[in-house]
């Protein structure tokens, strides 16, 4: 069977926060660093503080991000240093915390950086996955640098695999849609792995009992039924998505935490903040490769879900009309978010059109980032 090469499968994204006088110098050294392990930075963000200092400065003639850790995808996380009173750490603790994957901030002023972001009141300090480190001259930096970049590629090896996800509305024939998908794949030579969410291992299907089982009498708060939607998550990524991407396959999903961002943030309206973070320590960082969201008028949606088979309706299908109104437009939000989601519009009837466009895409995808 074929496995999947990633053409680029580890890169960088550095964040060097706070207006020191050495931002520059840093920044060489670390991408120095990252040039020895064969990687160059694609990106790199700056907090407001050294965006404004750099224009000040007319020192940086790189390519600087505002403040927006929004859609960065990066293997390896952040080096980045603080000096100045206001910054204390903090886009480094945030993107960590955003992102979930392992970062490193280093400073050299003695002072310890300040951990106040409220918005992570309910996180320790400092996260488990960002190490901070002092150092006192570039080649101590230099030294840190390497160590972290050793130590991340040792635990997390590169993921060559891909993950593609169907997502949409309950009743939008996406699982159809994942079927005929994976016949094209499975056809073309890839070895695939096809789960769903909620589900796909033991322990994960019997939390998908207990969450949409509509026999039971017992309320579910919703804090209880996004905890276990997460719970189920970080069981399926470490026995099924972590190892199958290691090995080259293609993981194949039946929804992801795209849902939770729909149905819990915007069918329960519940905190988008905490979701997100929740998400990213559900999936350790790894995010969908490649999205499809069937986009449907929920009316039509659950009308036909419902004359399919309308006793096995599941807590969560059961609910009103608005709140599958209000889920259809989470997913809208996330197609705007998410560079690497498509919105595949419901066509009544038309399973093979709506086939057509999701191949297209996947075979653009493939030329695009494997070999
Ligand atoms: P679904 O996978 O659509 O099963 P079926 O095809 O049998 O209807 O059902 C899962 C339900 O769980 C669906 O209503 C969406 C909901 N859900 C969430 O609310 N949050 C989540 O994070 C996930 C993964 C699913």
């Amino acid at each position: 069977m074929r496995r999947l090469h990633r053409i680029q499968n580890w890169y960088f994204t550095g964040a060097i926060s706070s207006g020191d006088r050495s931002l520059l110098a840093n920044y060489r050294c670390i991408v120095n660093v990252l040039k020895e392990f064969g990687r160059v930075p694609s990106e790199h963000i700056v907090d407001d503080d050294a965006l404004a200092w750099a224009k000040r400065q007319k020192r940086l003639g790189l390519n600087v991000y505002a403040y927006d850790f929004k859609g960065l995808d990066s293997s390896i996380a952040l080096v980045g240093e603080f000096s100045l009173p206001t910054s204390g750490g903090g886009a480094e603790v945030d993107y960590s915390v955003r992102s979930g994957r392992p970062t490193l901030l280093v400073h050299e002023s003695t002072r310890h950086a300040s951990w106040y972001i409220t918005d992570w009141a309910a996180v320790p300090m400092p996260p488990p996955n960002l190490r901070v480190e002092q150092y006192s001259s570039l080649s101590a930096l230099k030294r840190t640098v390497r160590a972290f970049c050793r130590k991340t590629l040792q635990e997390h090896p590169p993921l060559p695999g891909a993950y593609i996800v169907i997502e949409g509305g309950d009743g939008c024939g996406k699982t159809r849609q994942r079927e005929l998908l994976n016949d094209y794949l499975c056809e073309k030579g890839h070895t695939t792995i096809v789960k769903r969410e909620p589900g796909g291992t033991g322990r994960a299907e019997a939390i998908r009992n207990m969450l949409l089982n509509p026999d039971e009498k017992e309320l579910m708060p919703p804090e209880a039924e996004l905890f276990l939607f997460e719970a189920a998550r970080a069981i399926l990524r470490e026995n099924e998505i972590k190892p199958a991407l290691q090995r080259g396959d293609i993981f194949l999903s039946d929804r992801n935490y795209y849902s939770t961002d729909a149905y819990q943030g915007f069918g329960r309206q519940m905190g988008l903040h905490t979701i997100d973070v929740l998400n990213n320590v559900a999936m350790a960082g790894i995010k969908p490769d490649l999205s499809f969201i069937i986009d449907v008028d929920p009316r039509v949606a659950l009308n036909r879900a419902t004359i399919k088979n309308y006793k096995s309706n599941d807590r969560i299908e059961k609910e009103a009309m608005e709140f599958h109104e209000r889920v259809r437009q989470g997913y809208l939000e996330v197609a705007r978010r998410e560079a690497n989601a498509h919105i595949i519009p419901y066509v009544p009837g038309g399973i093979d059109e709506m086939q057509a466009k999701i191949r297209a895409i996947t075979d653009k995808f493939f030329s695009e980032n494997f070999k």
